[in-house]
């Protein structure tokens, strides 16, 4: 079998060399810097030819984590790897994947479109927004989920008549499927939302009085949504508040929002890096290295991944 290189730029470099340590390498030797003006320099600095590279890079904002991945896989195409693979523990921009007002972009297809265009000749990526968004490529795509290490991490807590709750409708999916495996029952949040990043919740869908819940959702960003729901569920008289979530995004205020909201304790993942200021402890993070480095080296192995889709 060729050999396993993999590269990362600078979004996540700690959920990178975890990953490595799990495969038994190190990271490969490259520079990503920038040049004086700003732009995003790119330097490999060992040969790849015949190698089969994983380009490492989340690509929450700002917008340089997604160009550093862009001109990694350019870089590794045109050094003749065997084989390209844009990792993206976090795919940004996925929220806007529809036309859903007139003259509006679907940035999520032009993403996809440039991580293809760069170099891309398959994607491993983890809990995207919409899961659609895997036809917006027309490469190999794995798409794994985060819930099997966020649950056995809720597994563990001593729930009484445990409710999961979806903070929205697109999170119903998700919700259910940890409902069913946390042995619980589901309620819903109807949430509609009057402009961007302003949430408005309207209705809770379903017994919590009494109930521990836990609010699953793929992301967290402003906070909004599941401060909101946080809110909506206390109210209702539910007695612990948990919230499962993969990638915390935290934009903003999000972290003091969530501090002062009725929640007992926020579980995250480390797709996305938190930046000191936002380690507080209601938050806690779990890794999903052993997940992406698992399926890194099946993809290489060329062996099936399907018993890590659970
Ligand atoms: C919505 O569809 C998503 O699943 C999240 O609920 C939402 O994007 C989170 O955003 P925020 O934290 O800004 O409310």
């Amino acid at each position: 079998m060729d050999e396993l290189r993999v590269f990362s730029g600078n979004a996540n470099l700690k959920l990178a060399a975890d990953v490595c340590s799990y495969l038994g390498t190190v990271l490969g030797d490259i520079e990503v810097s920038e040049f004086n003006d700003g732009e995003t320099r790119v330097k490999l600095n060992e040969n790849i030819r015949g190698v089969d590279v994983f380009i490492f890079q989340p690509t929450f904002p700002p917008a340089t984590n997604l160009i550093e991945l862009l001109v990694m896989l350019d870089a590794a195409k045109r050094a003749s790897a065997r084989r390209v693979t844009a990792v993206v523990p976090y795919f940004g921009y996925a929220r806007q994947d529809r036309k859903d007002q007139p003259r509006v972009p679907i940035t999520a297809k032009l993403v996809a479109n440039l991580i293809t265009v760069a170099g891309a000749e398959r994607v491993l990526t983890m809990d995207l927004h919409s899961a659609q968004i895997q036809g917006f490529f027309d490469i190999p795509f794995d798409h794994l989920y985060a819930a099997p290490v966020l649950i056995d991490y809720l597994k563990k807590k001593a729930f009484k008549d445990l409710v999961v709750v979806a903070p929205d409708i697109g999170s119903v999916k998700m919700a259910r499927a940890f409902a069913k495996r946390l042995n619980a029952s589901l309620a819903l949040i109807d949430k509609r939302r009057p402009k961007p990043d302003v949430s408005e919740l309207l209705n809770v869908i379903g017994e919590v009085e009494g109930s521990d819940v836990v609010i699953v959702d793929d992301l967290i960003s402003t906070g909004g949504t599941i401060a909101e729901a946080a809110e909506a569920l206390h109210k209702q008289k539910a007695r612990r508040i948990i919230v499962g979530c993969t990638h915390p995004v935290l934009c903003r205020d999000a972290v003091a929002l969530l501090n002062g909201a009725p929640i007992e304790e926020i579980v995250v993942t480390d797709t996305i890096p938190l930046a000191p200021e936002k380690q507080i402890p209601k938050i806690q993070v779990l890794s999903v290295a052993e997940l992406l480095g698992e399926a890194i080296k099946r993809i290489h192995e060329e062996r099936s991944l399907s018993s890590l889709f659970v």
